[in-house]
């Protein structure tokens, strides 16, 4: 074979290479925002996370006393208000809520940060950003945030749900049956067999139960190999992890085909992955 036949078939084949590999590069979302740098779920940790460059960011949505969508992680206020602050949140009003200052802890400069709702988080999503919403109980925060979600005018391409008890996502599927639900899970090993459970059968009949569009799953490579998404994508299931600071995981993650990878660093996750490129 000539030279000039073999050089545009080198060519060829590097250049599809390179397409493989930039179609492999997964979504970055930013866990509760860039929440290593700035007081998580709030709108300072939310702007930070699309400035370092997230496609997406992911927040914690909970019900208040007068049926409002907060965003918040925990059950009570105490970890990010203060224990002298300490709500529980189902029991306490929105307005109580928003009034506390939920950004001090992580430096005097967010001393501004409040709890905010739903709306107020989508009202800052930029054009081409996305958000995870996750759901935490109880359940009947499903249904407000599906309807929130649909009267914002961002559409499915740019909002999913996620949650970890799967009656919640079930409920916000028939609610808002456009917007895509991933099911939230954790992995767990038995001290005497060694064995992983929930098995991918499970995590799938959970999935298939329920209607949801896909996985998000703790990246866990001792667990997650070839077999285990190869079994999600037959399902024809989207898979997504959380939460991934090791750029070594993340590159194991991609290796294997993740949608998308939700972490502390946005940035300089985005980076590390560029490198390896
Ligand atoms: O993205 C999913 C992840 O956020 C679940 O864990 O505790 O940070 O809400 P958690
Ligand atoms: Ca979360």
């Amino acid at each position: 074979m000539s030279w000039s036949t073999i050089l545009p078939l080198f060519l060829l084949v590097t250049f599809c290479s390179k397409i493989q590999v930039l179609e492999k590069t997964p979504m970055i979302v930013a866990h509760r925002g860039a929440s290593a740098s700035a007081p998580e779920n709030t709108l300072a940790s939310f702007r930070m996370g699309f400035a370092e460059g997230a496609d997406r960011i992911e927040g914690d949505f909970r019900i208040t006393a007068d049926g409002r969508v907060v965003c918040i992680h925990d059950e009570t206020t105490a970890r990010t208000a203060g224990e002298s602050g300490s709500l529980v949140v189902k029991d306490t009003e929105y307005s109580r809520l928003n009034a506390l200052d939920v950004g001090s802890w992580k430096g005097p400069r967010f001393k501004d940060e409040r709890i905010v709702s739903l709306e107020e988080v989508l009202a800052i999503v930029p054009p081409t950003g996305g958000v995870v919403i996750e759901l935490k109980g109880p359940s009947s925060v499903a249904r407000p945030a599906a309807e929130i979600v649909k009267a914002s005018g961002i559409g499915p391409d740019r909002i999913s749900f996620i949650a970890f008890d799967a009656e919640t996502l079930a409920e916000v599927k028939r609610a808002a049956p456009d917007y895509p639900t991933w099911y939230l899970s954790g992995f767990k090993q038995d001290k005497q067999t060694g064995k992983w459970t929930p098995e991918v059968e499970e995590l799938l009949a959970t999935a298939k139960r329920i209607n949801a569009d896909g996985l998000d799953l703790k990246a866990m490579p001792e667990v997650i190999d070839e077999t285990f998404v190869a079994a999600i994508r037959r399902a024809g299931l989207a898979w997504h992890v959380w939460t991934v600071n090791d750029p070594s995981v993340a590159r194991r993650m991609v290796e294997l085909g993740v949608d998308s990878i939700t972490t502390d660093i946005p940035g300089k996750m985005r980076a590390a992955l560029a490198d390896s490129q």
